[in-house]
C-alpha cells in the first residue's frame, strides 16, 4: 500500500494543481490566474496530498489539494480533489481531517462548504465527517446550472479536547 502525506501548498505545486482540477473539473477547473489570486486572498490555508509512489499519474508526488477560507468566525472549505487515479483511498478523508483540524485550531465556530447536489462521492465523504445540509442554492454552478446544498460542521458543540489536534501546518 502506498503511504500518503499532507503538507502545504507551494508555488512550484501550481502546475500539478491546474492539471488536477481540469482532470476533476474540466470546464469549470481553475485557470493559472483564479489559483493564484485565490492563493493570495486573506485567511487561506491550502496544503496538497503526495504519495510515496506516484505510479500512474508520473513523476509528481501530489495527487490532491484542498484549502480553506477563515473569516474570523467560520471557515469555508474552498476546493478539495484527489486524482482519479488514487481516489477511493483515504486521500480524500485526509486532506478533509487536515482541514477541519486547521479550522479547529482557529478557533472556528463552524466549517461551511458547498457541493453539487448531484456530487454522490463528496456528500458521502463530508456526510461521513459530520456536516450536515442546511439549505440549497438554486443554479449555484454555472454555466451548468445545478443546484448545490450548502452543508455545515458545527465546532462549537465538540469536546474542549479536539481544538488541540495537530495538523499540517
Ligand atoms: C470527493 C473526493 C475528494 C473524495 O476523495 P477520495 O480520496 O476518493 O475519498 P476517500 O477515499 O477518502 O473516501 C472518504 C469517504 O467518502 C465517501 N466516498 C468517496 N468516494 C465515494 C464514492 N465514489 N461513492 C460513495 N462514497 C464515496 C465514502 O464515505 C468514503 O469513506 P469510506 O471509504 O470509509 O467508505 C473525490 O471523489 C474527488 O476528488 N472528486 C472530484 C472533485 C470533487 O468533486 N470535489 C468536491 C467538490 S465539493
Amino acid at each position: 500500500m502506498p503511504e500518503f502525506h499532507v503538507r502545504p501548498l507551494r508555488s512550484s505545486d501550481f502546475d500539478r494543481v491546474l492539471w488536477l482540477e481540469r482532470e476533476l473539473f474540466g470546464a469549470g477547473a481553475w485557470t493559472y490566474g483564479m489559483l493564484a489570486d485565490e492563493l493570495a486572498a486573506l485567511g487561506r490555508w491550502y496544503i496538497v496530498a503526495t504519495v510515496d509512489e506516484p505510479g500512474s499519474i508520473g513523476p509528481d508526488p501530489v495527487i490532491g489539494y484542498a484549502g480553506l477560507w477563515f473569516d474570523g468566525d467560520d471557515a469555508q472549505v474552498m476546493t478539495i480533489g484527489v486524482a482519479r487515479a488514487f481516489q477511493r483511498s483515504g486521500v480524500g478523508r485526509l486532506l478533509l481531517d487536515e482541514l477541519i483540524a486547521h479550522a479547529r485550531k482557529l478557533k472556528a465556530n463552524a466549517v461551511l462548504l458547498e457541493v453539487r447536489v448531484d456530487n454522490e462521492p463528496a456528500l458521502a465523504m463530508y456526510r461521513r465527517s459530520g456536516f450536515e445540509v442546511l439549505a440549497v442554492r438554486k443554479r449555484y454552478y454555472q454555466p451548468e446550472n445545478k443546484d448545490a446544498y450548502t452543508m455545515r460542521l458545527d465546532l462549537r458543540s465538540e469536546p474542549r479536547a479536539a481544538a488541540d489536534d495537530g495538523d499540517a501546518a
